[in-house]
């Protein structure tokens, strides 16, 4: 839904589901799709170490409703169990697949959880990005893979 080129040749898109054209009643939003060119879980990606140069990693944000939801149809669920664990895995295998010197972009909307709690479990802290309350709920976080660091 971000994306300005969504067929760019360099870049590769992966999600855990594929929704083709016509998922909502009458005809509204009908061009949206989940059209993915890898179908994989981001706890456990079928990358190699250091492959992309260039991550954004926007996961689901909102454990609340259903899924039948058009928010959460069209943005995922995070489970409500599992959420923080799911989220620190899936941040692992970003930094995993990121080569040295690479960045990670870190989409998160704050409606149900706050950003300051996932930066507590995250390994690494961003470099810069939108602040808590200040730009509104959602927010983008920069982070650099610098070796040693
Ligand atoms: C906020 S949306 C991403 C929207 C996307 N950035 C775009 O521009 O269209 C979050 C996506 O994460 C996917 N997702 C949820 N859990 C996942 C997992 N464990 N592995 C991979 N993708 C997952 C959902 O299916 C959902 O499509």
């Amino acid at each position: 839904m971000f994306w300005y080129q969504k067929e760019h040749d360099n870049v590769l898109f992966m999600d855990k589901r594929e929704v083709e054209k016509g998922a909502f009643p009458n005809n509204w939003n009908p061009n949206w799709c989940v059209s993915p060119d890898v179908v994989a879980d981001f706890r456990e990606m079928p990358f190699p170490d250091k492959s992309f140069k260039l991550i954004v990693f926007d996961p689901p944000h909102l454990y609340n409703g259903s899924e039948k939801s058009v928010i959460n149809k069209k943005y995922g669920l995070l489970n409500r169990e599992t959420w923080k664990e799911d989220i620190a895995k899936g941040f692992t295998e970003c930094w995993r697949v990121l080569d040295d010197f690479g960045t990670l972009i870190f989409k998160w909307n704050e409606a149900n959880i706050k950003a300051s709690e996932l930066i507590k479990i995250f390994p690494h802290k961003p470099l810069f990005g939108d602040f808590t309350g200040k730009t509104g709920n959602t927010i983008w976080m920069t982070f650099m893979k610098i070796p040693n660091t």
